[in-house]
Order: structure tokens, then C-alpha cells, then sequence
């Protein structure tokens, strides 16, 4: 027993020693660099030599007391009490550089670190220094009406804000609708003559709570479990009876791992259904399947995070830094899917692909080093790639690249851009590279191809050295926060050769504007070599931005997404300046496609998710099915594009449209579109399918998924020989 309470006080010595001597280390620190910075008498050196970091961890940390309402602030940024000591001295460097506080009112602030935050708000609200906090708010405040986010809200939307009895709305002004078009058909008033809408009634917790885990099971699925969506789901309409093949989507499944709940869903693992249609005018085949990654299998096997993500922030360890030269992020296998000669791979662009089982989708090859026969070169492949198919023959070649976007050998190597191409029964392979500078942080996510080039959008963005060392470092922002667009950078276009007949004119290159590269929707050649580009770029990307962050304030002004067409003839243009640029509608739109048998060919019609609202400020999350026909658009894009428009209504929002061919179909449009949509208010995921040809005229069918929830995916692929 003796030596039982001799070690309990031995060790309660210790504890307490151990803490008093921290605590009088920290304060004194504290003071001391206080005094040092405030009463030295050449306080812009000081200030000068420690302005950058101060800055930021003061940004940081007014975010932190921003979000500190919300349940999200512990996850998002660490926890208030161990930003407060870094907070104090950034908040204090930061007021004082621009207000009338002076050294007396930091030197005569208590010692306790949250007391003194609370008496410098104080001072600072008696002096009129205005906090970040207030100025958001007010900027905020002009934009929307929604009061601060209490908690994040899942399924129905009917869920009171605690902090605010008043109905919470989402007070975005509509523009007018040209005549004839969507309010009149969505308000089932034809002919009314209404033509402007009001604030609408759903909020941003609606659009939130349709980003949280799928109702579908994270357990291996056999094809035991394939189901038979019943007729009693298919809730209006009849499914085309033409319509023969397989529908394949994938995206992030899983946005809370394990109690952890990611505030960026493109670290989700990987999802991957199936919806089959064989001429039944009732019934469809369902199946799904998590990519078994190594990071989703062991996470499920230990029933915890265990791997960081390139997006959301969080370290699964707990630590509060990790190494910051560790770039190993969970390859989530969620962006894309591809079903090619009975093959079907999950692709991610920031690691090598997974092999499915095309039966079951259970995952059969893990990070795999060969696809579809062709060894990958790199570590890599990319999550989009095209299919072209041949006018004549209609034979069909796959298409796909990957960025050398790892440090090689010698660190100094050029990068590679690699194209890889297969045609349908493998007997064709191919795979060229080619040099691309400076590529490593050019973040190419997707591609255009057409008879004679292959063309890449290399981004503005560059490594945010700073950030990775003070904020990667200590696990306060994620890998990709760590890459940044560029004032003063501009993105290039370029075209490397495919044909021999390009060869001879060799790869070109060609500096755009400064606009953020995420997804295209298709180019084609000219009989004079003209090539257009079309694609829907952003006005800027920040990877800092989060489920947390959005609130309705982001759908007006900031970065935004157009139908943009690009020309440019590589045969005569040799100044890397002579691009033109058009955009070719105001009508903010996403998750572009069109009929496949046209890729790569002159297009007449694009189908997207897009906002209901039509502006060159305002625009909003994507909830109709947009068809877009650009064939008067001329040349250069000189007139904008007409738009024909299905809208969902308030409360739902739509994922990417997939075309599928009529079997036999003549026109450019004789097809079908088929989405998903979240229904926000229902609570419920639905599957649509339209006539290409009639859009707004309203849906074929509308298909309930048995009460699952599956949140929004990102790319998808049809298959019309599956079934
Ligand atoms: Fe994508």
C-alpha cells in the first residue's frame, strides 16, 4: 500500500509541477514578447519582421471567433483554446496596425489569455475598431437575410434556428424569365404573364443537409443484393422503353467518417451505382458498392478516420501538426467511372485507379498499375477523360491522360502530360507524352480532344509555400489549401499534337485570362484549322472554401461558372495572345455533357446542371436541367447561346446530367437525359429522365431511390450495351 501512495504522489507531484511550470512559461513568453513588441521603440521592424505570420494566424483566428457559434469551428479550425494565446498577439498586431489603439491598452490587459481576448474586445468596441467579425456580418447582411448557422442540420429542412425565432429564408432576388420560358411552366401559370419571381423560401440549410452520408450501406454488396427499384417507385411516368443500357455514377458516399464529419465533400469515399434499364416500363436494376480503397477498408475496419484527405481539414491522429512534408493523402476513388471493354474503374486524379467487378462492383484491383493493358507511367491518372467516335464506322476510342505531378528523380525534370488511348476491343493501344513546364501545381483536372489535338488548361496556381509551413505544418488547413491561384499568373492553353498532321506544326501554347480551369465541355476543328474550346470556367478558385463557409452570400458576386467559348487556330496563330474568348450565357451552369457521338465534333446542343437565376452578378446553386444551343452563336461566340430550361423548385438540387443515345436516333438531341436530384424538402433522392428534345416541357419519368439518401456525386458514364 505504502508504495502504492508513494507513487500517486510522486506522480501528482510531477503533474502539478509540470503544469505550474508551463503555465508560468507560457504567461511569461507571453509577456515578454508582448513587451517587446509593443514598447520597442522601433516597432515597424518588429512589426515588419513578423507581420506575415501575425497576419495570418490573426486571420485565421478572427475566422475561428467567427465560426465559433457554429458546431463545426473545433473541426474546421482547431479548437478555440489552443488558438488563443496566437490569437491574442495576431488580433493585438493586427488592431494596432490599423486603429488608434496604442501599447497601453495590450500592457494593461489581465493575464489569462481568454480574459484578455474579452478586454480587448472591450477596448476595441469603446475605441469604435471595427473586428472582422462585424464587417463580415454587415457584408453579409446586405447580401442575405439567413441568421448565423447554428448546427449543421441533416434531412428535413423544417428545423428551427436556435439562435433566431424568425424564419430563416433565403432571400435571393430573382431576374425576370424571357418570355415563355421557365416561370410560367414552373409556376403552372402558362400564359399568366408572370415574369419575375420573389425570394424563395428554402435556406442554405436546405442545400447543407443534402451533403451528409448515404443511406446505402458501406458493407461489401454482392450481387445477391442487386435490387429491382419496384414499380411503386417509379412515381410518375413511365421509363422510355428505348431507353436500353446502364446508367454508372460515382461519387462521395461517405462525408462523415466515423464521427468525423468532413467539411469538404470531395474527400468522400467513393460510391459507385448502377441503374440498369432493359425496356421495362416500371422497373429498373439497382446496385452499389463503396470503392474498397485501402483507406475506406481499413477506416471501416477500425470504425475510425484514420487518413487524412487532400480537402477538408482535419487530422485523424488528433496531433496538432503533422509532417509537413508527408503528402500521402486516402485516394477516395470518387470522381469519376469508366466501363470499357467489360472493365470498370473508379478513377480519382490524385492516385492511380480501382478495378471493379462489373457484376457487383466490388472492388477487384486496388491502385492498380496497368489499366485496361496499358502500363501508367506515372502514379496517376486523371478522373476525366473523353470517348470519340468515329463518323463512319462508329468505333470508338477511349481516351485518357495523367500529369506527372509528383517530384521525380531529379526534382528539377520537366513534367509530363500523357495521353493514353484504347480503342473498344483493345487491339489499338496508345500512349504518348509530352513536356509540360512548371506543370506540378497546374491542377488539370479534365481535357478536350479532337481529330488532330489533345488540349490541356494549365491553371494559375502555384504552391503556397508560407501556408504549407505555417498552417499545413500544424494541421490547420488541408494539402490542396496549400495550392493557390496567383495574382498576376494567367493560364495556358495547350495543344499538343495527335494527328501527323499536327505534328508538323508541333505543340502550341496560348495565355488566357486569369480564370480557374475545372471542367470542359467539348471542342472541334474548323475546315480552316480553327479549333473551338468550350468550357465552363470559373472566374477564380479558393480551395479554402467549405460545406461550413457557404452561405447564400456565395451565390452573389465572387467566382462564378459560364458557358465559355474559346477560338483559336493553331495553323495560323503563333502569338501566344491571339485566343478569343466569349462567354456564351449569363445563366451560371456545372457538370456539363452532351450526346457523345459529338465530342470532338461541332456541337449544336450542351445539357448541364445550371441556376435558376439569369444574371451576370447573382446566380445560385444548380437546380434546373439546363439544354443550351449554341448553334447561333456564330463563329466566335459573338451571340450568346438559347437556353431551354427544366427547374426542380426550391428545396432540390440537381447532380451532373447524363446523355444517353436513342438507339437509332437522327438528330443531335434524339436522347435522353438522365440526373439525379436531392430533394431537400422531401428528404429523398430522385432519378429524372427527359427527352433530350423537350427539356422544359417537364420529365418522361421520375424514379424514387426506395427512401435512400445518395448525396451529390460527381461524374458519371452510360453504358448502352449493359444491361
Ligand atoms: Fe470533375
Amino acid at each position: 500500500m505504502i508504495p502504492f501512495f508513494l507513487a500517486r504522489a510522486i506522480k501528482s507531484f510531477i503533474v502539478c509541477t509540470t503544469y505550474i511550470s508551463n503555465f508560468l512559461k507560457r504567461t511569461t513568453l507571453q509577456q515578454t514578447f508582448l513587451k517587446k513588441c509593443l514598447t520597442c521603440k522601433k516597432r515597424k521592424i518588429v512589426r515588419n519582421t513578423f507581420n506575415k505570420t501575425v497576419k495570418m494566424f490573426a486571420s485565421r483566428t478572427a475566422r475561428a471567433h467567427e465560426n465559433s457559434s457554429t458546431a463545426s469551428s473545433a473541426r474546421s479550425l482547431g479548437s478555440r483554446r489552443k488558438t488563443t494565446t496566437t490569437a491574442f498577439i495576431g488580433r493585438a498586431m493586427m488592431f494596432t496596425t490599423k486603429s488608434s489603439l496604442v501599447e497601453d491598452d495590450f500592457l494593461s490587459l489581465p493575464t489569462s489569455p481568454n480574459k484578455k481576448v474579452n478586454a480587448l474586445s472591450i477596448v476595441m468596441k469603446r475605441k469604435g475598431v471595427k473586428t472582422r467579425r462585424a464587417m463580415r456580418n454587415k457584408s453579409i447582411e446586405n447580401a442575405i437575410s439567413e441568421p448565423e448557422l447554428t448546427q449543421r442540420v441533416t434531412g428535413s429542412t423544417n428545423v428551427t434556428n436556435k439562435r433566431s425565432t424568425k424564419e430563416v429564408k433565403w432571400s435571393l432576388n430573382r431576374a425576370p424569365f424571357e418570355e415563355g420560358g421557365l416561370s410560367e411552366i414552373a409556376s403552372g401559370q402558362a400564359n399568366s404573364g408572370i415574369k419575375q419571381w420573389g425570394p424563395t423560401n428554402q435556406t442554405i440549410k436546405d442545400w447543407r443537409s443534402v451533403y451528409r452520408n448515404s443511406s446505402l450501406s458501406n458493407k461489401t454488396q454482392t450481387k445477391l443484393d442487386e435490387r429491382e427499384i419496384p414499380e411503386r417507385c417509379v412515381v410518375d411516368g413511365a421509363i422510355p422503353k428505348d431507353l436500353r443500357g446502364t446508367l454508372f455514377r460515382n461519387g462521395p458516399g461517405m462525408l462523415d467518417i466515423y464521427g468525423k464529419e468532413l467539411n469538404q465533400f470531395f474527400d468522400g469515399d467513393g460510391l459507385v451505382h448502377t441503374y440498369e434499364f432493359d425496356g421495362s416500363e416500371k422497373k429498373i436494376k439497382f446496385k452499389h458498392n463503396y470503392v474498397e480503397t485501402k483507406g475506406f477498408y481499413d477506416e471501416r475496419a477500425e470504425q475510425k478516420m484514420l487518413y487524412k484527405g487532400a480537402f477538408a481539414v482535419g487530422n485523424p491522429k488528433g496531433d496538432s501538426f503533422y509532417n509537413p512534408f508527408d503528402f500521402n493523402v486516402k485516394n477516395v476513388a470518387n470522381t469519376g467511372i469508366v466501363e470499357w471493354n467489360d472493365k470498370v474503374y473508379a478513377l480519382w486524379e490524385g492516385g492511380k485507379p480501382h478495378e471493379l467487378r462489373e457484376d457487383d462492383l466490388i472492388t477487384i484491383g486496388r491502385e492498380v498499375d496497368e489499366v485496361l493493358g496499358q502500363e501508367l507511367r506515372v502514379p496517376q491518372m486523371a478522373a476525366h477523360y473523353r470517348v470519340l467516335e468515329e463518323e463512319k464506322t462508329n468505333e470508338r476510342t477511349l481516351i485518357a491522360f495523367s500529369i506527372e505531378s509528383q517530384p521525380s528523380a531529379f526534382p528539377f525534370t520537366t513534367n509530363k502530360a500523357a495521353f493514353y488511348e484504347w480503342n473498344e476491343d483493345l487491339s489499338e493501344k496508345k500512349r504518348v507524352d509530352f513536356d509540360v513546364p512548371n506543370a506540378t501545381f497546374g491542377f488539370f483536372h479534365d481535357m478536350l480532344v479532337t481529330e488532330n489535338w489533345y488540349c490541356l488548361f494549365q491553371n494559375p496556381t502555384s504552391l503556397d509555400f508560407q501556408k504549407l509551413m505555417t498552417e499545413y505544418m500544424f494541421a490547420k488547413c488541408a494539402l490542396a489549401e496549400t495550392i493557390a491561384m496567383q495574382k498576376g499568373k494567367r493560364p495556358i492553353l495547350w495543344m499538343f499534337p495527335r494527328s501527323e498532321k499536327a505534328k508538323k506544326i508541333g505543340t502550341k501554347s496560348y495565355e488566357l485570362e486569369n480564370q480557374f480551369f475545372f471542367h470542359h465541355i467539348n471542342a472541334f476543328e474548323r475546315e480552316n484549322g480553327e479549333v473551338c474550346l468550350d468550357s465552363v470556367p470559373w472566374k477564380f478558385m479558393d480551395f479554402s472554401m467549405n460545406l461550413d463557409m457557404v452561405t447564400p452570400a456565395f451565390w452573389q458576386d465572387g467566382s462564378r461558372t459560364e458557358y465559355t467559348r474559346f477560338t483559336v487556330n493553331p495553323y495560323l496563330e503563333t502569338d501566344t495572345n491571339s485566343i478569343k474568348q466569349k462567354s456564351l450565357s449569363e445563366r451560371c451552369c456545372e457538370f456539363p455533357c452532351l450526346n457523345p457521338k459529338f465530342a470532338g465534333k461541332e456541337h449544336k446542343y450542351v445539357y448541364c446542371g445550371g441556376s435558376v437565376v439569369k444574371d451576370a452578378r447573382k446566380w445560385g446553386p444548380n437546380q434546373c436541367l439546363v439544354k443550351y444551343d449554341v448553334s447561333k452563336c456564330g463563329p466566335g461566340g459573338e451571340e450568346k447561346a438559347l437556353d431551354d430550361v427544366y427547374y426542380y423548385g426550391e428545396r432540390s438540387f440537381v447532380q451532373e446530367p447524363i446523355f444517353a443515345s436513342k438507339p437509332n436516333g437522327m438528330d443531335e438531341d434524339d436522347g435522353y437525359l438522365l440526373q439525379l436530384v436531392n430533394d431537400a424538402g422531401e428528404d429523398k433522392t430522385f432519378l429524372y429522365i427527359f427527352d433530350a428534345k423537350k427539356i422544359g416541357q417537364g420529365y418522361e419519368c421520375k424514379i424514387e431511390l426506395m427512401d435512400e439518401h445518395v448525396p451529390p456525386g460527381l461524374h458519371g458514364f452510360w453504358s448502352p450495351q449493359k444491361i
